[in-house]
């Protein structure tokens, strides 16, 4: 299944582009220029092109090859940035060590039994693992998501009834436990999107459990979706995001 849903990002790069925010600049700050990075899983460079632009040195691997054409497109201008297309798990780690291993919203993809050994590996003792991880919370556009839960509960039989989002403080945070590297640090940031209809659509349609979803129940849920937005909330809605930075050092 994980399989499965991970190549689901590739089928429409063009969109995923597009759609796909990036994260806030003080993510990037700690990473100096001259810093060589190994980085998993960019997409179209949501992270990698700011590290490119702070002077970092990018090696990226990623697994859609359509995803990487359009990174390699916007690295255009940092010849010291590089996309490699390959999973991970199966990419030959080349010979000189990584100051940072990054992945942004890619971590969870991963392989569990090997990422973090697969990551230490790739880094110099050290060097940093850093995982920026994604998550909706509660804010912004509040009765519409809980609204919103009606036509997930309608068309994707398996939501549970009565879900709601959780505030930024009741989320745990994530990273998983291993012996190679010291004890994580973590920091945060909530900020938050407004959308028209037709932009939350579209982000909707970058998601691996909606890409996943038979046609005809995913055609039917974004047609409800549509019609709560532009009829009871205006056309527009907000939505909140959690941003978390977790860094370890490789002992
Ligand atoms: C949710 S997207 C995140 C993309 C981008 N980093 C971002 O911040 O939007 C997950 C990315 O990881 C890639 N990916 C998934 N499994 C991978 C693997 N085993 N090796 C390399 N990339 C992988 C997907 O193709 C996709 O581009």
């Amino acid at each position: 299944m994980r399989e499965r849903l991970r190549a689901t990002f590739g089928e429409d790069a063009e969109r995923y582009d597009r759609a796909r925010p990036g994260y806030p600049a003080a993510v990037f700050e700690d990473f100096a220029a001259g810093t060589r990075v190994l980085e998993i899983g960019c997409g179209t460079g949501q992270a990698t092109v700011p590290l490119a632009g702070r002077g970092c040195a990018v090696t990226a691997v990623e697994l859609s090859a359509d995803l990487a054409a359009v990174a390699s497109g916007k690295l255009a201008d940092f010849p010291s940035a590089t996309v490699e297309i390959g999973a991970f798990e199966d990419w030959p780690l080349p010979p000189g060590p990584f100051d940072v291993v990054l992945a942004a919203t890619a971590f969870h993809w991963l392989d569990p039994a090997t990422r973090m050994v697969k990551a230490a590996e790739a880094l110099r003792v050290g060097g940093t693992l850093a995982l920026i991880t994604t998550h909706h919370v509660a804010g912004g556009s509040e009765r519409f998501f809980a609204d919103v839960q009606r036509c997930y509960e309608r068309f994707d039989p398996a939501t549970p009834p009565g879900l709601r989002l959780s505030a930024a403080a009741d989320v745990p945070t994530t990273f998983d436990e291993s012996d190679r590297f010291g004890p994580p640090r973590f920091r945060r940031w909530e900020w938050e999107l407004d959308y028209s209809t037709a932009e939350y659509l579209d982000l909707l349609l970058t998601y691996s459990g909606h890409r996943a979803l038979p046609p005809e129940r995913r055609e039917g849920l974004l047609a409800a979706i549509s019609r709560l937005i532009d009829e009871e909330h205006g056309g527009r809605i907000t939505k909140r995001y959690l941003t978390e930075l977790a860094t370890a050092v490789r002992r």
